[in-house]
């Protein structure tokens, strides 16, 4: 629609909504839309469970350091340390199981008392009528913690206007090498 149709109908509107015809204003930036005009109808919930592989040490190392502060060797917690992430999700817990997607992102030692990361990640599926579609997924990772909470803050393709939350657990965690496996189930609203 042209922005010329669309200040006309706002006019039209206008004149029947008296009160308001003096301080109505035409933008042709912006204009009010029905969810069902971009085919949002129905909003469902959606279960996702995969298993994050975070190898920081090995052959095919998936998280690397990019940063930390002088005293970061020092802090109990690795306070100030900076990795950027680019992790396998399996349907299985075996990094050989199905690819589902790859956990895209960066996470950050960001609390001085406990070991608890910001995560700042895009889930990029790679599977079915998923792949190409992306999660947001912004919070707070207490690693030691049995059950991490963190909001799914939005996503793409069919997960456009998506929100929900994701729980993730430890379900290995190799003591020799830091590597770990965790086990994500992830709830979302979308359409
Ligand atoms: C590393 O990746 C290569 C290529 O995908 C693979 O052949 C190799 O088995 C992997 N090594 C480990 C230790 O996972
Ligand atoms: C912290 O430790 C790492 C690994 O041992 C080392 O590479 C790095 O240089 C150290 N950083 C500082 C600021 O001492
Ligand atoms: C996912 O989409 C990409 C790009 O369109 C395509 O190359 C790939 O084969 C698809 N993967 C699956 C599992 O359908
Ligand atoms: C733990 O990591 C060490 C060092 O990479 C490796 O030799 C060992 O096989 C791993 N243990 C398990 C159970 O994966």
């Amino acid at each position: 629609m042209s922005a010329a149709t669309f200040c006309t109908k706002v006019t039209l509107i206008a004149l029947l909504a008296v009160a308001s015809i003096n301080s109505m204003e035409c933008h042709s930036f912006a204009r009010t839309l029905l969810p069902e005009d971009k085919g949002l109808k129905t909003e469902k919930l959606t279960h996702i469970r995969f298993y994050f592989h975070d190898t920081i040490t090995g052959a095919n190392v998936t998280s690397i350091e990019v940063a930390e502060a002088p005293t970061t060797n020092s802090s109990k917690t690795s306070f100030g340390l900076v990795n950027v992430a680019d992790e396998p999700m399996t349907e299985g817990p075996s990094l050989s199981s199905k690819l589902v997607g790859r956990a895209q992102g960066i996470f950050a030692s960001a609390s001085q008392e406990e070991v608890a990361f910001l995560m700042v990640f895009n889930y990029v599926f790679l599977e079915g009528e998923y792949n190409g579609s992306t999660l947001s997924v912004y919070g707070r990772n207490p690693i030691f913690n049995e059950v991490r909470e963190m909001p799914v803050i939005g996503g793409t393709g069919v997960f456009r206007f998506a929100r929900g939350y994701a729980q993730a657990r430890t379900y290995f965690f190799n003591l020799t090498s830091n590597n770990a496996i965790v086990k994500y189930d992830v709830y979302v609203l979308h359409y």
